[in-house]
């Protein structure tokens, strides 16, 4: 009989949604960002990722939903956690992305963070949640946000250990998201790629700065909990990222369809009529509306009506990472 206790650690990390973005690396390899970010990570969306320590593999393994996959991207990850913390023996990894494909949302935010606290917790590391969320910016930057429940500022910093996110200690408020997923069949243009272009518009500089003055502004309207001053400020941060594709001098491009404006049409008219709702979006043609929780059923059933194919979810503010 086998007596050997099998251990593995399990770590659960939420989705979040920039208000500020981070659109721009000042160092590619070590995921710099140009500018500061601030985030709200949502309830509704996670990955749960369980590793277990297992030196009879040859290489470190994947499995993602049960499936086992090839994912180049976790193994240079892994590869990074070893530069930076000496040698560990390789990994089983099983991550579940509770971030359905129909919530049109980017799951790796929360599946590095979900496999940062999983590794260091099965290395039996003691380390606090900064330096997590520092090494988890490795693998994706927004990845650094999704320790920290409700909202999450990423310092862009100056060098690898200055460039981490933390709780912005935010009161409570009721402030909601409403989640539109577009078809899209166009060619999808990843983040880092998507950067790398938007880096090359004559407008970039300026976006910095702007970038600057809006991440101090939303801090405040979050801290004073004025949803309607963190919508306004959210929605320009927005459009001026999506505006920095459209003027790219090299392969300009962008993530709006046809069925995006007509969803941004629509949050205008119901701002118009005095609902709270301002639009943010990220490196794909899908919507984010921030609202109040009491006015997200009646932006729902409009979207519907106007168009009735359209997927929609209502997610809220979410909690911590958690370990089991
Ligand atoms: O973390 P990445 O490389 O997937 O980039 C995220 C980029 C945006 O979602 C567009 C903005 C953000 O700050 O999350």
């Amino acid at each position: 009989m086998d007596t050997t206790t099998i251990m593995t650690s399990t770590a659960k990390a939420h989705t979040n949604i920039a208000f500020i973005k981070y659109w721009g690396k000042k160092n590619q390899q070590l995921n710099l960002p140009t500018t500061s970010s601030l985030s709200l990570t949502l309830d509704k969306f996670y990955t749960k990722t369980t590793v277990t320590l297992d030196d009879t593999l040859s290489t470190d393994a994947l499995y993602l939903n049960n499936q086992k996959v090839d994912a180049t991207r976790v193994h240079q990850f892994l590869d990074v956690l070893r530069d930076e913390l000496g040698y560990f023996p390789t990994l089983k990894i099983n991550s579940y992305n509770h971030v359905p494909t129909s919530a049109g949302l980017a799951s790796s935010a929360s599946a590095f963070a979900a496999l940062t606290g999983a590794v260091i917790q099965e290395l039996g590391l003691h380390l606090d949640t900064c330096t997590l969320s520092r090494l988890a910016r490795r693998g994706s930057g927004s990845a650094s946000r999704s320790f920290f429940g409700h909202f999450a500022v990423w310092h862009a910093g100056v060098d690898n250990d200055s460039s981490f996110a933390e709780s912005l200690h935010a009161p409570a408020m009721p402030i909601a998201l409403v989640v539109a997923e577009v078809s899209s069949q166009q060619k999808k243009v990843g983040s880092t790629e998507g950067m790398q272009r938007a880096l090359t518009s004559p407008d970039y500089g300026n976006w910095v700065n702007n970038s600057q003055q809006q991440f101090i502004d939303m801090q405040s309207a979050v801290m004073a909990a004025d949803i309607e001053k963190i919508g306004t400020i959210a929605e320009a941060n927005a459009m001026s990222m999506h505006d920095l594709n459209l003027t790219a001098t090299q392969h300009p491009f962008t993530y709006f369809t046809a069925e995006t404006q007509r969803i941004l049409q629509i949050v205008d008219d119901l701002k118009h009529q005095g609902l709270l709702a301002f639009a943010t979006m990220d490196a794909g043609p899908n919507v984010k509306i921030i609202t109040h929780v009491e006015h997200a059923q009646l932006i729902i059933e409009t979207l519907n009506n106007a168009l009735p194919n359209l997927k929609l979810e209502i997610a809220q503010s979410g909690p911590d990472i958690s370990y089991e």
